[in-house]
């Protein structure tokens, strides 16, 4: 493969949105930043220059960094932020994946401004598994906060309370003309009648699912977290924080404006921006624009039905040149719970539900970052960082997704890790709680894809719902929704040794203790080893 070499310097820059303008850290002062653009088979070093005034981190989202976990980037799991002043040169291998990723800033809220596409066309030789469409485009779906994100968020932990929504959502940038003092710099995509068209689309929302959709034109979603799917049509798409979705649109509607946009789907009692973002598809050539564009139809916010049967017609390519390698036989099952909670807080401040501060968690457990990072911690065996105590399942069963709001389960402040052994078949079975507010949680894992291969309503019921799991052609991803009074099985192979972050994509719910750490051990032959660090690892203090 090619190697490419990208600069990245962090710095504010001044931004106008919804009328009133901020300074905020960009990546070479472009919101959204840059795109990187590969093959598969490719590497590309990044360099890092931060030139902002706070420690900082760059994670590659969906990318799986075979034994190098020292470039993926959490802060406090993999690295210590890079300082202010300096640099960090991370090395990006394309191995396995093949369509489109993202890359965003993985340090408290900083991804809201800091995020960009990761553009991974098929190895040279071969071609999508698809007629080659005639033009490409990526639309990023992303959160406007007209105040600073980074207050916002220290503001909500310093109440206990639910963070401020955001004032708007985007696409590539701006709010569109259903916004305040936005209309003129709606993003606009031009369009040929009769011509196919490929959507890259990126979910860098920080607290919502959407729904999105095209006026008159269909969607066939053909791919999903750089793995193909078969073709799914339909008039809208669900996609959580952190997912990505390669669609095909053909311009076979008359020629005019139509809107595309995009508003959230969250099935909730939270607080969340309910508000819509667009764009215009526009055709090329002469016609009367209408006195409005036409608007799409999209789900009620909360439809969790027009959401799930979305996502359950989700399937893999499963194809001779991409095939299925989902485990049949399972090494190692894990049981999580995934809860929103109430923690009791003495302080008067206290802003959450009934006088306590707000809290998340995974098997009761509410991930506590440490002060170094974890990744250091595990290869130099530097003791009291982390905990190797991360269980197998809940302190104890109830009727989860009952009314039991109630309840009061105080969760445990830890830094509890899981250890796997190397190459493992692993089943992860998570459960959504009724818990605090019940919603959905778009689960990630980072330096692996996983296989989907079942998911429902209710309590998971280890006797019927394996019966109905998908072992043929489960879609291959790195993020998927737990659905709100539901559950979701994974599997994959634990192939790369590492120190992996496994949280919800929902930021307020990562703040909160939705995490965990998967460390998985290294195998018996130096190809099954963890990579060395590079020497110039950002300094921990
Ligand atoms: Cu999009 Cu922990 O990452
Ligand atoms: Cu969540």
């Amino acid at each position: 493969g090619k190697v490419h070499y990208y600069d990245f310097v962090l710095k504010e820059a001044n931004f106008t949105r919804l009328c009133s303008t901020k300074s905020m850290l960009t990546v070479n002062g472009s919101f959204p930043g840059p795109e990187i653009r590969v093959h598969k088979g490719d590497t590309a070093f990044v360099n890092v220059h931060n030139h902002g005034k706070y420690g900082i981190t760059i994670h590659w989202h969906g990318v799986r960094e075979p034994r190098n976990p020292w470039s993926d980037g959490p802060e406090n799991i993999t690295q210590c932020p890079i300082p202010p002043g300096t640099s960090f040169l991370q090395e990006i291998k394309f191995t396995t994946e093949e369509g489109t990723l993202w890359w965003h800033a993985h340090s408290d809220w900083s991804r809201a401004s800091i995020h960009g596409a990761i553009i991974i066309l098929p190895a040279i030789g071969t071609s999508y598994p698809y007629p080659k469409p005639h033009a490409e485009d990526t639309i990023v779906l992303a959160s406007w906060f007209k105040g600073d994100v980074m207050a916002i968020i220290e503001e909500a932990l310093a109440t206990g309370g639910d963070p401020n929504t955001s004032d708007a959502f985007t696409i590539n940038g701006q709010p569109g003309d259903l916004y305040n003092c936005s209309s003129n710099s709606t993003y606009r995509l031009m369009v040929d009648y009769g011509k196919r068209y490929l959507l890259r689309i990126i979910n860098a929302v920080m607290n919502e699912e959407m729904f999105f959709g095209i006026a008159n034109h269909s969607l066939t979603v053909v791919g999903m977290d750089a793995a193909y799917l078969k073709p799914i049509k339909n008039s809208y798409i669900m996609i959580t924080p952190g997912q990505t979705m390669n669609v095909l649109v053909t311009a076979d509607q008359e020629p005019s404006h139509y809107y595309m946009a995009g508003s959230p789907f969250a099935d909730t009692t939270a607080p969340f921006d309910n508000t819509t973002t667009t764009a215009i598809l526009q055709y090329r050539g002469n016609y009367t624009p209408p006195p409005s564009p036409f608007f799409p139809v999209l789900p009620a916010y909360n439809d969790k039905y027009a959401a799930m049967n979305f996502t359950a017609r989700l399937r893999s390519l499963a194809s001779r040149a991409h095939p299925v390698n989902v485990p049949k036989k399972i090494d190692k099952r894990i049981f999580i719970t995934v809860s929103v909670n109430q923690i009791y807080c003495p302080n008067a401040s206290c802003a959450g539900p009934n006088g306590n501060r707000l809290a998340a968690s995974l098997n009761n457990i509410s991930f506590q970052t440490p002060k170094i990072d974890i990744l250091e911690a595990y290869y130099w065996s530097l003791p009291g960082v982390y905990n190797a105590t991360f269980p197998d399942r809940p302190p104890y069963f109830f009727n989860f997704t009952g009314d039991v709001e109630n309840i009061s389960l105080a969760p445990c402040l830890d830094t509890a890790v899981k250890m796997i052994k190397y190459g493992a078949a692993v089943e992860i079975i998570f459960q959504g709680t009724n818990l605090g507010a019940p919603e959905n949680h778009p689960m990630h894992q980072h330096g692996y894809s996983f296989y989907v291969v079942g998911m429902g309503w209710g309590n998971f019921d280890k006797k019927s719902d394996p019966k109905t799991y998908n072992l043929v052609d489960p879609p291959e991803v790195n993020t998927f929704g737990v659905p709100k009074n539901g559950w979701l099985t994974i599997r994959f192979i634990a192939d790369n040794p590492g120190v992996w972050f496994q949280h919800c994509h929902l930021e307020r719910h990562t703040t909160w203790g939705m995490d965990t750490v998967l460390i998985v051990k290294n195998g018996n032959t130096a190809v099954t080893r963890m990579r060395p660090p590079p020497h110039y690892m950002p300094p921990c203090h």
